[in-house]
């Protein structure tokens, strides 16, 4: 680990910048490989991630994990984080003002890993970074957005009772990992601007 990354960790761990310091019982910083291409962002650690100190460790993680594997990925190979880093009381979503406070990590993160590729997990991760509504319409799409790259899909905790959504985030997850392999080629991809 680069020591950014660990004085990143640390800092997350014991940030107190927000009200979500008072009711966590960890702070949940991202986790994965930095030299990752690809980073995947999602709400808000629950229950499970507050207990760990991880993200994506519960029923949400192991539909994620499913998936990433069902498309030749692996949680190794990936970094993931969040939005905020630590759980909102009864998982609510996070506030705007606890999103902007806990911003700075999260442009810390993605300073250190320069992902070729974002993939937001999700309505809070699209609106926080895209300033998105809705991921209705931009779902399973490649948005191109200031020289970033950005894959939009569904927040894996909306397919716990939808085996539908299932595998719409599966086959979501093949492409992706289609596109950045054509990335890596240097051929040529559909974007929306
Ligand atoms: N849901 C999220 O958005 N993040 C986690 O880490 C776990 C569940
Ligand atoms: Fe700090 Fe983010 Fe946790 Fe708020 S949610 S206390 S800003 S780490």
């Amino acid at each position: 680990m680069s020591e950014e990354i660990i004085a990143l960790r640390k800092r997350v761990m014991s940030c107190i910048k927000c009200g979500l310091s008072k009711s966590r019982k960890n702070a949940v910083p991202g986790s994965g490989n930095i030299q990752s291409e690809i980073i995947f962002i999602g709400e808000a650690p629950g229950r499970s991630e507050d207990l760990q100190g991880e993200p994506f460790v519960g029923t949400a993680g192991q539909i994620l994990s499913e998936a990433l594997e069902y498309a030749g990925l692996k949680r190794s190979d990936i970094y993931i984080t969040n939005v905020v880093k630590c759980r909102p009381p009864n998982n609510r979503q996070p506030l705007k003002e606890e999103q902007d406070a806990c911003r700075e990590h999260l442009l810390k993160e993605l300073e250190i890993i320069r992902p070729k590729m974002i993939c937001i997990l999700g309505n809070t991760a699209f609106s926080s970074l895209l300033n998105g509504n809705s991921i209705t319409k931009n779902r399973g799409k490649i948005i191109h957005r200031a020289g970033q790259l950005y894959f939009v899909t569904i927040h894996p905790a909306a397919a716990i009772y939808n085996p539908d959504l299932r595998q719409v985030l599966k086959d979501d997850m093949k492409f992706l990992a289609q596109t950045l392999d054509k990335i890596k080629k240097g051929l040529q991809i559909e974007t929306l601007e």
